[in-house]
């Protein structure tokens, strides 16, 4: 008998199909992924492949936007109801008022979001790129959505523009508290404090670094220092010990888990290869309108 990983590389090959996984799901699901990242990297291969199947080891946003960026593609979900809360923490009513209160209005969604809120939207980010892309749009004012820390940080960092932040706010990132920061730096005096800017500012505030999850792994990797405390789920720690075994890392507090993306487990990729479950279907409209937002991200990105 086959062992689970052998089944999946086997149906992979039959079956022309990739696996995409966010760095925030089990170390085993990574291991057997054709592509590891964070979401940008994973928006990019997703626009990319050609694969008959993109198998989304993640949460459902992130196989509806690889749906909307590589539409003739069959997109699965190992675990459809695998969600991310943040993605729906916004109010098409708000949207709506923000663009009557301000002429020159861009709606700047964060990809951590329903495919029906980057309909109303003008562009994506992740955490990767939004500041590069809101200092690139021509427009003072900005609504920032779902994701009111990250609006915050991103204001933070461009104050030529005129940031209006939601209140949407993820529930792992938001849970870390300057206290919990200040006790990790007490039993860790060495340690380097790495955070995702998902955190507070008060958090944010403590870091020695403010990145996206990729950019927290390669932060560790050419780092001179040997012990980090890390600021985001702890699924992050797989890759870099991967890459860097000698690191210590060290997380701020226990719950920084995402309670979807440890849902992803590696019999739910297998039964979703073999029956070719949770397939992603999106209204042709929403699919085309929510393109717009990620096809600037992807354009603005490169610029
Ligand atoms: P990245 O953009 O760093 O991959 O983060 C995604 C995410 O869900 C953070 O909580
Ligand atoms: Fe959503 Fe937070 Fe989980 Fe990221 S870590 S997928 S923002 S709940």
């Amino acid at each position: 008998m086959d062992s689970i990983q052998e089944q999946i590389e086997k149906l992979k090959k039959e079956k022309h199909a990739v696996i995409l996984a966010h760095y925030y799901v089990p170390g085993e699901v990574q291991d057997v992924a054709d592509e590891i990242g964070d979401s940008f990297y994973l928006s990019k291969k997703a626009k990319e492949s050609d694969a008959d199947i993109l198998v989304f080891a993640g949460v459902s946003f992130m196989g509806e936007s690889a749906k909307i960026l590589n539409p003739t593609k069959k997109v699965l979900l190992p675990v459809p109801e695998a969600d991310c809360p943040m993605a729906h923490m916004a109010d098409a009513r708000r949207i709506a008022r923000m663009r009557e209160q301000y002429e020159d209005l861009a709606v700047v969604c964060y990809i951590n979001s329903t495919a029906e809120l980057k309909t109303l939207s003008d562009v994506c980010v992740t955490s990767a790129n939004a500041v590069r892309i809101v200092k690139a749009l021509p427009n003072r004012n900005i609504f920032f959505l779902p994701d009111g820390n990250l609006a915050a940080y991103v204001a933070e960092q461009v104050p030529q523009k005129h940031v209006i932040c939601n209140d949407g706010f993820c529930p792992v990132h938001k849970r870390i508290t300057p206290q919990d920061v200040l006790r990790a730096k007490e039993q860790h005096p060495g340690a380097q404090f790495l955070v995702h800017p998902e955190c507070t500012r008060d958090v944010l505030a403590l870091a020695d670094f403010i990145g996206s999850t990729s950019e927290i792994i390669s932060f560790v990797e050419n780092s001179p220092e040997s012990e980090f405390i890390i600021g985001t789920e702890t699924g992050v720690f797989h890759e870099i010990y991967l890459r860097c075994p000698d690191r210590v890392l060290y997380p701020v507090m226990e719950e920084q888990s995402c309670e979807g993306m440890k849902r992803i487990t590696l019999e739910s990729v297998l039964k979703c290869l073999q029956q070719e479950s949770g397939e992603v279907f999106l209204e042709e409209s929403v699919s085309r309108r929510a393109s717009h937002a990620l096809d600037e991200m992807l354009r603005l990105a490169k610029a």
